[in-house]
């Protein structure tokens, strides 16, 4: 810092800023991110003080003017970036005095910078979850064209990880999309209630100039206006709110992606992600990782950490604006990089997993996967089903004792446990039989699972319609 005061507010300074005081406090480094922003609402705020006579229409229009050139600069990387005009705002402004004159001084007229970042946030944070919900539909869309795709594909339903009847794998698919499903609606309340406008709040308490906040709220395309000013430039609970978003997002995008590192594995080897989606091992030549989702699944914890960081910045603060909520940026643009970045790749590599059939479907018939159905098929028989569960339990001793499925088994060696059981016992233990049985609303056969498609694609494209 040189041996000025700061331009912007060194009036009642008797001695320069702390050089590395300066440096401590700026955001510029990362609140430059902002500058479309800044620049939309400051066009929006001069416009709206021209209107209400504070700004001729000359002034207003050199302004302006002056706001696209500096715009144009920094789109260019020619934008001088100063840590000594400390955050966006003043760089903007500073810029656009020396560019226009005096009358760039004007703009501020009715205005603080704790109303400039909290529109600037919001406006952006707008922009931003726009592309995340474009970005979820994409994902969702996938999802549900696979599961259309792979509804009569069978494999094994887990509980405890450990095989438990068999399902269609579109079902499993299914299951996912509706996590996301959620995460979307949730995305989108979210954004209500960051569409609503601080500007106009001033510094704390609003400003003594006739300003109409109604028309900078219909010219910036927010809802409305706040309502409270104290609040309007203090609260950051929307970033908290899209945090939480977030992290339950990042959430789910770990338990797929745990899943797919476990189906890729050759344990497992259900499905085949393709190789432009996967690394090698720099020591180990036969190696294909498949590093998305593993990145993915770490990634949750950054979110998570952000989500924390955004909650403990927000505690105790007393009102109205504090410095503290400076910290606010730089979490709340990581999580948006995060969740984009993770969006993507998802979107990206979901249609092109290809399922091993084969490999499901042996993996559904290895676990008895059917006792159920037989226990079921007991019970209709007359059967009380505590009983049927025992008999069941036999069977499958047996089955351990010499390494055969339930399928596997004669009529007589099945009947050894009960006679209810008749030759039509086969039709049940069959593992297509099993899915299709499952035949109503939520469960998994594959009729059912086609018409669950078709819902998830229209509820999706009313979402979509709504928002
Ligand atoms: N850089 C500040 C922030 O990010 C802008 C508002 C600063 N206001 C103030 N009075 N220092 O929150």
């Amino acid at each position: 810092m040189s041996n000025t005061t700061n331009q912007s507010w060194g009036g009642r300074f008797s001695e320069p800023t702390d050089a590395f005081v300066a440096r401590f406090t700026a955001s510029v480094d990362f609140d430059r991110r902002l500058y479309h922003h800044d620049i939309r609402g400051s066009i929006a705020h001069a416009t709206m003080l021209e209107r209400v006579g504070v700004l001729t229409s000359d002034e207003c229009e050199a302004i302006v003017q002056g706001l696209g050139e500096v715009e144009r600069e920094i789109e260019a990387e020619q934008f001088p970036w100063s840590v000594e005009l400390e955050d966006v705002h003043m760089n903007i402004e500073a810029r656009l005095t020396e560019k226009i004159g005096i009358t760039g001084k004007k703009l501020h007229t009715g205005r603080s910078r704790n109303d400039q970042i909290a529109t600037d946030i919001r406006l952006y944070l707008r922009d931003e979850i726009d592309i995340v919900a474009a970005e979820l539909a994409r994902l969702r869309e996938g999802l549900i064209e696979l599961a259309t795709r792979e509804a009569d594909t069978i494999m094994p339903g887990f509980t405890h990880l450990q095989t438990a009847q068999p399902v269609s794998f579109g079902h499993h698919l299914l299951a996912w999309q509706e996590m996301l499903a959620r995460d979307h609606e949730r995305l989108l309340d979210c954004r209500k209630r960051v569409n609503v406008m601080p500007l106009g709040a001033a510094a704390l308490a609003g400003t003594t100039y006739p300003i109409d906040r109604h028309v900078t709220a219909e010219l910036l395309g927010f809802e409305r206006p706040a309502e409270n000013s104290l609040d309007a430039v203090s609260d950051r609970d929307f970033a908290i709110e899209f945090g939480a978003f977030a992290s339950v997002l990042l959430m789910h995008l770990s338990r797929m992606s745990e899943e797919l590192v476990l189906w890729t594995s050759a344990q497992f080897d259900f499905i085949d992600l393709p190789d432009r989606f996967c690394t090698g091992s720099s020591i180990m030549p036969q190696k294909k990782n498949p590093d998305v989702p593993e990145l993915v699944r770490g990634k949750t914890g950054r979110v998570y950490g952000h989500l924390m960081g955004l909650l403990t910045l927000m505690k105790s603060q007393p009102l109205a604006y504090n410095k503290d909520n400076q910290e606010d940026k730089e979490p709340l643009f990581d999580t948006l990089d995060t969740v984009q970045g993770c969006l993507k790749a998802f979107a990206d590599m979901v249609p092109a997993i290809e399922a091993k059939t084969d490999n499901m479907f042996e993996a559904a018939r290895k676990g008895f996967s059917t006792a159920t159905d037989l226990a079921d098929y007991l019970v209709r028989a007359g059967v009380a089903f505590r009983d049927a569960h025992e008999i069941v339990g036999q069977a499958v001793a047996l089955g351990l004792r010499e390494q055969k499925d339930l399928s596997e088994m004669s009529l007589d060696e099945l009947r050894q446990f009960s006679d209810a059981i008749q030759a039509d016992v086969f039709e049940v233990l069959t593992l297509e039989g099993s899915v299709a049985a499952r035949n109503h609303i939520g469960g998994t056969a594959p009729d059912q699972v086609r018409a669950a498609a078709q819902r998830a694609r229209d509820a999706l494209a009313t979402l979509q319609q709504e928002a």
